[in-house]
């Protein structure tokens, strides 16, 4: 008898885990401005680090990509720098998305004060 519960929530939690799979892949790409800020910190800030001062990837204040058009941004966001570690984006970022990330990245708007509780998470 007892063997059958556990075989029960053995089943029960492997069916959990792909719910959670299937959900976060479907969650996987920002849907509105909010999760795309939060994207911009979190997993190019992973690289490009919290407050896009640099880390494994260069810096990208604003100051640092001054001579990069937003457009020469977009295509780097889009495609990657092959033989880096920057990734190409295009198949979880839609081209407005990544206009709009370029122009985030240009203007610096993320890190303006008013976003400071995304970088200090
Ligand atoms: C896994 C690490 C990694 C992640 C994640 C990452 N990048 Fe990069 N990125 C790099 C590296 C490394 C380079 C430098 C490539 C080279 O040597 O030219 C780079 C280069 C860039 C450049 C060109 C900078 C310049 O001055 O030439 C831009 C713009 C950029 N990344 C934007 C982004 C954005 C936006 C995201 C999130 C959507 C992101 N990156 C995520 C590693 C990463």
């Amino acid at each position: 008898m007892k063997k059958s519960v556990a075989g029960f929530r053995w089943r029960h939690s492997v069916l959990a885990g792909l719910m959670l799979i299937t959900a976060n892949a479907l969650a996987g790409a920002p849907e509105n401005e909010a999760e795309l800020k939060n994207f911009v910190i979190q997993d190019c800030g992973s690289c490009h680090g919290l407050k896009l001062k640099g880390g494994l990837g260069p810096p990208l204040r604003p100051e640092d990509i001054a001579s990069l058009p937003a457009l020469a941004i977009a295509a780097i966001i889009r495609e990657g720098v092959p033989g880096t570690a920057m990734p190409p984006w295009k198949a979880l970022l839609t081209d407005p998305q990544i206009a709009w990330i370029s122009q985030q990245l240009k203007s610096g708007a993320l890190l303006a004060p008013e976003h400071a509780d995304l970088q200090s998470r």
